[in-house]
């Protein structure tokens, strides 16, 4: 070392605090710009105020108190300094901590999509609201049934071909009493007759299960709406009357409706109820199988056999009954050519029904 002079020895101490306090004034970005600061001067091996104190013994004895004094004083100064950047450091810090913690309610919300209702739904509140306007209640029942409420009460004898026409799905097929997916929502009829007996005037909207192979107007699970009037004196002529009334509220004036003979055990006699298919007006096209109409119910006047299995008297009370396919209902009233649409969960058709929810 060149310099053991006392003034090129207390030039280092000002060369040191000169080189500290422009550091300081600059201050530090990060903590560990901060640790480097201060092991560069206080660190004990190599810290440059350390070294401040080793050199001290290389000086001549009468020049060690001033010397020791002015370097302690420089020592003092950088540890005050290092102390007043920690604190200044460690506010920031905790600043830094708050601001990313805090919501910022200054930024635009996130928009969140509205859901709409299902077509299905949109169509049986709209049924619902007409058959309440006339006087009718709403009815539930299971969709798991089992022999007797879907097919024995309704007058199906054990081997009659009409059990296999419907293509029932069997959960559980036991001798004694066969579980299966109802085939209809017929079987809410028997349910409520022989809970609540005569007279009634009812509907059951739900779900309904076949071993079918699907196209454009047949789906393996579709919906049913049931209903039921028993009174005294109910004849055809009120079955003809209420359907006309009925698909008039639903499909606008105007709509025809030609009631058609059939067979179901259930009923006699026995009808399918169709409706002028919207799509031709009539004239014949592919979603009506170019017939101009569109089965819509099954209906009939209530079979006297029927009545009797829900304790009824027939001499006394009659009724009809007709089953309407909602599905249908639904193509026609939205004018869309396949059901196959309502249960493929396709957002682009679904969505379209967001403006009638
Ligand atoms: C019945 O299910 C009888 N329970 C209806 C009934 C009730 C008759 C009361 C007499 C008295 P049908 O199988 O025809 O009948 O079905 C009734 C309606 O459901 C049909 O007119 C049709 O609109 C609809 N439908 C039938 N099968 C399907 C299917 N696979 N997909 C969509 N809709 C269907």
């Amino acid at each position: 070392m060149t310099g053991s002079s006392p003034v090129s020895s207390s030039d280092t101490i000002s060369q040191l605090l000169e080189s500290f306090r422009e550091e300081a004034a600059r201050g530090v970005a990060s903590r560990s710009e901060f640790e480097a600061l201060k092991g560069r001067y206080l660190g004990r091996e190599k810290g440059l105020v350390p070294a401040l104190f080793t050199r001290m013994r290389e000086l001549p004895p009468e020049d060690r108190a001033g010397y020791g004094a002015r370097a302690n004083a420089a020592k003092s100064e950088v540890e005050e300094g290092i102390a007043r950047l920690g604190q200044a450091l460690a506010r920031e810090e905790a600043e830094g901590r708050e601001r990313a913690a805090a919501v910022d309610v200054t930024l635009p919300g996130r928009r969140t999509r509205a859901g709409s209702l299902h077509p299905v739904t949109l169509v049986r509140r709209r049924i619902e609201e007409i058959f309440l306007r006339m006087g009718y209640s709403i009815a539930d029942g299971p969709e798991i049934e089992n022999d007797f409420h879907n097919f024995e009460s309704l007058n199906f004898p054990p081997e009659h071909p009409a059990r296999d026409a419907q293509d029932t799905l069997f959960l559980h097929r036991s001798a004694e009493s066969p579980l299966l997916l109802r085939t209809h929502t017929s079987p809410v009829q028997i349910r409520e007759m022989r809970k609540r007996g005569a007279p009634l005037k009812i509907i059951a909207p739900g779900r309904v299960y076949r071993n079918e192979s699907v196209d454009a107007t047949h789906q393996p699970v579709f919906h049913q709406v049931e209903a039921l009037v028993v009174d005294r004196g109910i004849s055809m002529a009120d079955l003809k009357g209420t359907v006309e009334t009925f698909f008039e509220a639903l499909f606008g004036t105007g709509t025809k409706v030609r009631i058609i003979p059939t067979f179901f055990p259930f009923v006699e006699p026995g009808a399918d109820v169709h409706v002028t298919c919207i799509f031709c007006k009539g004239a014949g096209c592919r979603t009506c199988k170019g017939s101009g109409w569109m089965e819509m119910a099954g209906a009939g006047e209530v079979h006297p056999a029927v009545l009797r299995a829900c304790g009824i008297d027939p001499e006394e009370w009659s009724g009809f009954a007709f089953g309407l396919g909602l599905d249908r209902v639904a193509m026609m009233l939205y004018e869309f050519p396949d059901l196959r649409l309502l249960f493929d969960g396709d957002e682009r058709f679904l969505s379209q029904f967001a403006s009638l929810s």
